[in-house]
């Protein structure tokens, strides 16, 4: 996903350039952009990185991803960049998709380089889509820019991370769909195989990939785990035991087979079985195309740990 991305500038402008990161902590993918530069989707706990002359002005943004769209459109949250000075727009009449805050890879020093923040949609502090500043205002050592402006010197990289509080529910709230990952790999998947929306197919493990094969719904209450957009449910078949290969099955409220209870352990345990039986990796097999199955429940066993979002690598 990085090589999507830009780097001309850093050799060019090799003695004056920026690197911004770019963090996804939002529990489904979304696609970034510089400018016009699609990078890509950037998988849920992973970053990327980009390159740009230290005196930049642009926009890093994602987009709608709150309903499935791919295009940019209502919703979008920017970050924005203006040589020395950097803000956020929220679009206009339009509640902010994901949150977001641009941060300098340094210490806040004078009422310089802070942190500009919004994770909520009633975030005041930002500028509205629409409604461009018509001139950025002054700063120096001795006087901050005003409030909702930020500048930091020249020579300080910046992250910028989507998401940065997925309690705010944007789009962390249990009704969107998440990725489910094994043993808190990003890397890897639980996927619907081919993509088959129909009774029976297997659900296995696979390279994420950010495809609707991955996408999942758990549903408080009934317990059960859909397949995002779909009438399909994880199921775990009739006579659940040792070894049952895990399919997705027409969702069934009060279908035994699909009451998943997803434990504080991360543990995706059968609610009704009395025998405590847990999704399990069999044989811990991460290729592509391992089957998931069903096993009696262990509690230090990391092939039937599961989690919906892992631990970003970075502070
Ligand atoms: C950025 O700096 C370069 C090199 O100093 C200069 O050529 C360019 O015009 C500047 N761009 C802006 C937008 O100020
Ligand atoms: C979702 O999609 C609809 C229809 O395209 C659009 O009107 C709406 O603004 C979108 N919502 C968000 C948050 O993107
Ligand atoms: C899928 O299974 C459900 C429940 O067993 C059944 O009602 C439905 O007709 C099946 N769908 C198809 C396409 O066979
Ligand atoms: C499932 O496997 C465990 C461990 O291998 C074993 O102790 C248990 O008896 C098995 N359960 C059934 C119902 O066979
Ligand atoms: C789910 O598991 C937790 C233990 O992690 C337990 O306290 C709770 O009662 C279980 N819920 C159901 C519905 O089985
Ligand atoms: C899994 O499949 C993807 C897509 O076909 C491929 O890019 C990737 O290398 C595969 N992963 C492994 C571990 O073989």
């Amino acid at each position: 996903m990085l090589v999507a991305l830009c780097f001309l500038f850093s050799i060019v402008f090799a003695a004056s350039s920026r690197t911004f990161t770019v963090v996804n902590r939002c529990t489904i993918p979304i696609r970034v952009f510089f400018d016009n530069d699609d990078s890509g989707f950037l998988h849920t706990g992973r970053y990327l990185t980009g390159s740009k002359p230290s005196n930049w002005s642009g926009e890093i943004y994602t987009n709608s991803v709150l309903n499935g769209s791919n295009d940019a459109g209502p919703g979008m949250t920017r970050a924005v960049f203006n040589d020395d000075i950097y803000y956020i727009i929220r679009d206009l009449g339009s509640d902010f998709n994901v949150g977001v805050t641009i941060a300098p890879f340094s210490a806040p020093e004078g009422g310089l380089c802070g942190t500009a923040t919004c994770t909520s949609n009633k975030c005041r502090n930002a500028i509205t889509y629409g409604a461009p500043p018509l001139t950025l205002p002054s700063f120096s050592d001795q006087f901050a820019p005003t409030l909702p402006f930020y500048a930091c010197h020249s020579n300080f990289a910046f992250r910028v991370t989507f998401c940065p509080k997925t309690s705010d529910g944007y789009p962390g709230s249990s009704s969107n769909p998440v990725e489910i990952h094994p043993n808190g790999n990003p890397d890897k998947c639980l996927d619907v195989r081919g993509a088959k929306f129909a009774n029976s197919t297997l659900v296995q493990i696979y390279d994420c990939n950010g495809t609707p094969a991955q996408q999942w719904t758990i549903v408080q209450g009934t317990g059960s785990i859909q397949a995002a957009g779909t009438i399909y449910c994880l199921d775990a078949g009739s006579g659940p035991k040792n070894g049952t290969q895990m399919r997705i099955w027409q969702c069934s409220n009060g279908r035994a087979a699909q009451a998943w209870n997803y434990t504080n352990g991360d543990h995706i345990e059968l609610s009704t079985s009395g025998l405590a039986e847990c999704l399990d990796l069999k044989d811990g097999n991460l290729e592509n195309w391992s089957v998931v199955q069903i096993y009696q429940c262990f509690d230090q066993n990391t092939n039937q740990v599961w989690t919906t979002v892992p631990e970003v690598p970075l502070n």
